[in-house]
């Protein structure tokens, strides 16, 4: 495993972990879960944006199984151990965050909120928790890496034309720019239909219909916000398609250029050249995770992409304990897919893995906050997780692991 600070550096971060923001007790009058945020961002931002944050493959029935599976999986409390609130700091690949909880990367989070991806990474480097830049986002590594030195990780679709210069370069930048964790994203070896996105007016290039621009005036806030910011544009992948490239003309350039599987020889590749932490996102199987451990990888993001590719693949809730089994004690198990509550990061926990992400519900606090939106989803979890391992009298994010557990859809390969 290949670590990025020393021990010492990692001891100071933990006695320093910040708490909620001052504005918590009023938003959490408002908005007490994450649910709340999804129903009010449905009505304040325009309706293209939330069906794009919101929607996923088919008929969405991938996300309601990533919920399903979430909500059926059991925790059963010991007691009389606990006297207090448990800290809920952790460590992933030698460095301290304050909570096994982070940001996925995102390809429009502006779409939902202009600006939203130097607000996620400000919000993460505030609280101290992982934060995934998406090669697809709307800021630069480089702004990226300012905004969140501590916490910035950055992930990687495949670029493969010219020997993978592309992908190769933006290694080379994600490096400079301080990113302490590279993820490559394996989970879309093909492009899918998002049903809702498509319907909604996003499918491709950006040409706003007459129904659209009614939205867009509709929604004062979200319209002052593109007047400051710009509308959403790939920023990093920008910088390869022209200098004076627009939205579109970025848009084309990355259809053609980005996609496709990588292969296990191109992750090798990958390994080879970036020598902090690795991480692959979008294993299923535990064959693969073993592939990925024998290549070098340090770590994976066990995930179907938060139900956005297609309907069929199981949640990935289900496939955790094999995938632990596997590999569990030589690589980092994080998971991601249905994250709606510090509830949903514990059943994670229990079932192995080291921390959970959410996408999602992070969107949804965008939409429905703006700017304070990122900081409410952070407080929101971290709340729960404490609550939750206070419930179950977990004193620390150590003991989440022994809890007994009732898992209905736990998934056996080969079985
Ligand atoms: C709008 C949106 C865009 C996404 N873009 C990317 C991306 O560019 N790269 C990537 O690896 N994953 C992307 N994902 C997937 C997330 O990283 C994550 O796997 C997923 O959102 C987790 O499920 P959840 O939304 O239920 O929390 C995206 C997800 C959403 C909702």
């Amino acid at each position: 495993m290949h670590d990025v600070t020393s021990k010492g550096a990692a001891k100071s971060a933990a006695t320093a972990m910040p708490g909620r923001s001052p504005n918590y007790a009023a938003l959490h009058k408002r908005f007490p879960t994450i649910p709340y945020l999804r129903n009010y961002a449905r009505r304040n931002i325009p309706g293209f944006a939330f069906e794009y944050a919101d929607g996923g493959a088919g008929a969405d029935t991938g996300i309601a199984h990533n919920w399903a599976a979430l909500d059926a999986v059991e925790l059963v409390p010991r007691y009389g151990v606990m006297t207090q609130l448990p800290p809920t700091d952790i460590e992933l690949f030698g460095k301290r965050y304050a909570a096994p909880v982070g940001i996925a990367p995102m390809g429009g989070p502006a779409i939902v909120w202009p600006g939203a991806d130097l607000l996620l990474a400000k919000a993460a480097q505030r609280a101290r928790i992982p934060y995934v830049l998406g090669v697809a986002g709307g800021t630069t590594v480089e702004l990226a890496g300012e905004a969140a030195p501590d916490v910035f990780w950055f992930q990687l679709y495949r670029f493969a034309h010219n020997e993978h210069a592309i992908g190769f370069d933006l290694v080379r930048r994600a490096e400079s720019a301080g990113a302490n964790v590279l993820m490559l994203t394996l989970d879309v070896p093909v492009r899918t239909t998002r049903t809702r996105e498509v319907r909604g007016g996003l499918g491709g290039e950006f040409r706003p219909n007459a129904r659209m621009i009614a939205e867009m005036m509709t929604s004062p806030k979200w319209l002052m916000g593109i007047v400051q910011n710009g509308y959403p544009r790939f920023a990093n992948i920008r910088t390869y398609a022209g200098t004076n490239a627009g939205t579109n003309e970025t848009i084309r350039f990355a259809r053609r250029e980005m996609g496709g599987a990588f292969s296990w020889d191109e992750v090798a590749r990958y390994r080879d050249r970036w020598k902090r932490p690795f991480v692959v996102k979008g294993i299923l199987h535990s064959a693969d995770a073993e592939k990925a451990l024998s290549l070098g990888v340090d770590g994976l993001i066990v995930s179907n992409h938060g139900g956005r590719q297609i309907e069929a693949l199981p949640p990935p809730i289900d496939c955790l304990p094999a995938v632990v089994r596997a590999v569990g004690g030589k690589m980092t198990v994080l998971m991601d897919s249905g994250v709606r509550s510090g509830t949903d990061v514990v059943r994670a926990l229990a079932l192995g893995a080291q921390a959970a992400f959410a996408g999602k519900a992070f969107l949804w606090g965008l939409g429905a906050l703006g700017n304070e939106g990122p900081g409410h989803v952070i407080d929101l979890l971290i709340e729960e997780v404490k609550a939750a391992m206070g419930q179950i009298g977990a004193r620390n994010v150590a003991e989440t692991r022994s809890v007994e557990v009732r898992h209905p859809g736990a998934f056996r390969f080969g079985a």
